[in-house]
């Protein structure tokens, strides 16, 4: 079988602040499921990632903070780096945006789209600041709504009425980086990417795309059917990459030009760093055999569905994406997370506190894969005490305590035979194969479902047969229901490697002896008939059972709600 080729991507977060559950659940853990299951799958896969450090709100960020640009983009990169390790988010590469290698593949690109025709320059009127000489963009301007007269309106939109908002028509308007209100109306020549150019060629590929999610699909064919229209990509600014142009002075490229290509830079980058090879371009993003998908929140559908495909078709630098699996968003208990007015949980102590697989755990049953959902402590608890912990921690200890304490030297291969072909074997395999098929569908929350489905047959299986009685009457009845839990248990521990790799970890050290990795490759895709292969000479649990996955205690989950509660 010819090995596919997958290049996975997680949306570049901003080095602009931590990162809350919203940003876990929505791009990054659900891309490093799918990456694991890819691996499992026997696919060559590359995760790529990194973070996204230009744009006005790092600058204005920084400023406050009286930090140079640079220092405080690395120091957040840094940081959300490391958090992602201890997620068990494992990239291939993380890279910066920041870096001279990044300024380099952007050239590149704007030159190919400039040679193409793609990039023309246009006149616009824009708010210029007097006092702290900015050129305003539109959030960065509030003033009387020229509509309904609500004080407090945005340049980009009136909360209270809903107009999208002109912003030079704004009444009385107020720099919100300065709170100046000596603001003039300047003319400014800006560069743009005309993907007006580009609609016919772009509805050809999009038409290609029905595969995609049913939350992004039908929106994206909305806003597209009809026209793209030409978007600035040039800003006013002293951070971020230059336009490459003579006769553009001082002008720098917009965030959301240069951001995207930060996948294909991190690629070459991470490719270089590995001394492989392998070409960026030939063997990753321009190769026809690549399966190139994008994880990211609902809020990035338009650039990854709409702007960085025409710029990719029309650079011909990389192939557009296979899928856009775009999640929507993790509320916490009901409400929008929002780190400056303190609704907020840090992802960092609650993992310090909690442990990366009750996290996980938890926060893949939130993926909002088809709607917003809500982090709630209370249900935190009951999902991890309830079901993590007894439905797989309880059993896999029950079993190989019991295992170890009555059969010191093993037990033998023939009672681990007949498993697979018996009712509970076939089942098994059945639900493994429809496991692996949700996965390749991105169907993140249904896989694990189905693995937590095959806990509870073990669980039924374990406690109908009571081997703790049969081992009273007949020692050999006793071995064999004990030869069989441990299946269906080496079975959980291969399905949950993507979901939970430090669990699943700990469950196959039980197997280190026996297993081999080819093996568990053949049992993650459903070839049952292993077994016979993996126990051919019996098992012997070397390792000391202990308890998996520890409850949580009503008290801190008290402790958290009440500090949330606080906050309202
Ligand atoms: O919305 C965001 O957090 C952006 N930093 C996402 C960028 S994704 C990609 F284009 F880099
Ligand atoms: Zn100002």
């Amino acid at each position: 079988m010819k090995k596919k080729k997958y290049l996975v991507t997680s949306a570049l977060p901003y080095a602009n602040g931590p990162l809350h559950f919203g940003h876990m659940a929505g791009a990054y853990l659900p891309a490093d499921i799918y990456v694991r299951h890819m691996r499992l799958s026997e696919n060559e896969v590359m995760f790529i990632c990194g973070s996204d450090e230009h744009g006005v709100s790092i600058m204005l960020n920084a400023d406050k903070q009286g930090v140079d640009y640079k220092e405080y983009v690395d120091n957040w990169s840094k940081q959300h780096s490391e958090l992602f390790k201890k997620y068990r988010i494992d990239f291939d590469y993380y890279g910066q945006t920041s870096e001279p290698y990044h300024a380099e593949e952007v050239t590149k690109w704007f030159h190919a789209l400039n040679e193409k025709g793609l990039i023309g320059t246009k006149d616009s009127r824009q708010l210029y600041c007097s006092d702290c000489k900015n050129h305003l963009p539109d959030r960065f301007v509030h003033g009387v709504c020229y509509v309904c007269k609500y004080e407090e309106a945005r340049g980009d939109e009136c909360p209270h009425c809903g107009t999208l908002i002109e912003p030079e028509k704004l009444i009385d308007p107020v720099c919100q980086i300065c709170k100046s209100k000596n603001i003039k109306e300047v003319t400014v020549t800006q560069y743009y990417l005309l993907l007006s150019k580009f609609h016919k060629e772009y509805r050809k590929w999009f038409e290609t795309n029905k595969h995609w999610r049913k939350t992004v699909w039908p929106y994206v064919d909305s806003l597209t059917k009809k026209e793209l229209v030409d978007r600035a990509i040039s800003r006013d600014l002293n951070w971020g990459i230059d336009v490459p142009l003579p006769e553009a002075k001082g002008k720098k490229l917009y965030v959301w030009f240069d951001a995207p290509i930060g996948y294909v830079s991190n690629t070459k980058e991470y490719l270089k760093g590995q001394g492989s090879s392998d070409h960026y371009l030939r063997d990753w993003w321009k190769n026809d055999d690549t399966n190139i998908v994008n994880f990211l929140g609902k809020d990035n559908i338009i650039f990854h569905c709409i702007i960085f495909p025409v710029m990719a078709m029309a650079s011909g630098i990389i192939n557009p994406p296979y899928d856009v699996p775009a999640n929507q968003y993790v509320n916490l208990a009901g409400k929008q997370f929002s780190k400056s007015s303190g609704w907020y949980v840090d992802a960092n102590s609650a993992l310090e506190r909690f442990g990366t697989d009750a996290l996980r755990y938890y926060l893949i049953s939130l993926i909002p894969e088809t709607a917003d959902t809500s982090f709630v402590w209370g249900n935190f608890q009951a999902k991890v005490n309830n079901e993590l912990a007894n439905n797989i921690g309880n059993l896999v200890n029950r079993c190989f305590k019991f295992l170890k304490k009555n059969w010191k030297d093993g037990i033998d291969a023939g009672f681990f035979q007949g498993f697979h072909e018996s009712e509970f074997g076939l089942s098994l395999k059945k639900k493994i194969v429809e496991h692996g098929i949700l996965l390749d569908q991105v169907q993140i929350r249904k896989g694990l479902d189905m693995v937590m489905s095959i806990g509870h047959d073990a669980n039924n299986y374990f406690s109908e047969m009571a081997p703790w009685a049969q081992f009273k009457e007949d020692e050999n009845t006793a071995a064999k229901t004990m030869a069989w839990t441990t299946q269906y248990i080496l079975a959980l521990g291969v399905l949950l490697s993507p979901y939970l790799p430090d669990l699943s970890g700990e469950i196959l050290s039980f197997y280190s002896d026996i297993l081999t990795r080819d093996q568990e490759v053949e049992l993650y895709r459903g070839n049952t008939e292993i077994f016979d292969k993996i126990f051919h000479k019996g098992m012997k649990v070397s390792v000391k059972p202990k308890a998996l996955v520890p409850k949580i205690d009503d008290d801190v989950i008290k402790e958290l709600e009440e500090e949330l509660a606080a906050k309202t």
